[in-house]
């Protein structure tokens, strides 16, 4: 009798042990589990935060090169279009009339250039105007500035038929681009400026070539002395979009930056 009083008190207490280690057991692991869903939440919350943080500089960059483009096309341009035409003006003498007439005709066509140029600029000056003309225009632009200057020859190759991608890859996107033009014209020395875009079913490739001095990229980009914002902002941007960015260049042979990224 005694026996079995035992083995009930046994089992009683196996099973209140059994019960209460799965008890805690499952308090565990829900207690595990709210505490990963948390730091998901969180780390979810730090990243959408840096995106955008990491867009607004995009914009303000745009926009800073974008005031930097006005006031240089107003200085070299029009300018210099509409000092020639005030210079045609104010020469005309009108007792020689067939170089007089000659003098309007070519005022009349620096004033259209100018009045052209103008129109150009306005597109600029619209704060949205890479969401707005997308991505390839606004890298057609950028090239149409840079050719202006006169300093260099430029070439855009596209192929595929153009997508439009996800707004804020595409501002991410063009100020890449815009720095990868920005270094060329800067350091560069290059003669030649190649732009290709190409599009195809799962993705996107575009690459800025130049062939001017080139540079050691190992040093550019482990040398904190000789690296400037460019070149990491390229990198730590185009990882936040998904895009993968690689930089070619060797001293005297030019330098290749390209970017692809998979719809
Ligand atoms: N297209 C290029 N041709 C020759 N050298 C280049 C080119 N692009 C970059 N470099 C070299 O790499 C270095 C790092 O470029 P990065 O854009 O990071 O800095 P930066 O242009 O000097 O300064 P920041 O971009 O911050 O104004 C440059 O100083 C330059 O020596
Ligand atoms: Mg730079």
């Amino acid at each position: 009798m005694d026996k079995e009083r035992q083995e009930i008190i046994i089992a009683i207490v196996a099973g209140t042990i059994t019960l209460l280690t799965i008890g805690a057991f499952m308090i565990f692991a829900l207690f595990a589990y709210y505490r990963r869903r948390n730091k998901y939440l969180i780390e979810t919350q730090q990243l959408q935060s840096q995106f955008q943080q990491t867009l607004l500089q995009t914009q303000l960059e745009i926009q800073e090169q974008t005031l930097h483009n006005i006031s240089q096309e107003i200085h070299d341009n029009i300018g210099q279009v509409l000092s020639l035409t005030k210079l045609n003006l104010n020469t005309i003498d009108l007792r020689q009339p067939t170089t007089a007439q000659q003098k309007l005709d070519d005022s009349r066509k620096l004033v259209s250039k100018a009045i052209q140029d103008l129109r150009d600029l306005s597109k600029s000056l619209n704060s949205d105007y890479v969401t707005e003309l997308g991505l390839l225009r606004a890298i057609e632009y950028e090239l149409e500035l840079v050719a202006k200057t006169g300093t260099l020859q430029t070439q855009l190759d596209v192929t595929g038929t153009p997508v439009r991608l996800d707004t804020q890859k595409e501002l991410i996107l063009f100020r890449i681009v815009q720095e990868a033009i920005n270094n060329m014209l800067k350091h560069a020395e290059a003669t030649l400026l190649t732009i290709s875009v190409s599009y195809n079913n799962t993705g996107f490739h575009i690459s800025i070539a130049d062939n001017g001095k080139g540079f050691d990229n190992a040093t550019a980009t482990t040398d904190n002395k000789k690296t400037g914002l460019g070149l990491r902002n390229m990198h730590n941007r185009s990882r936040l979009i998904g895009a993968a960015v690689s930089i070619t260049s060797a001293p005297g042979a030019g330098t290749t930056v390209a970017i692809s990224l998979s719809y």
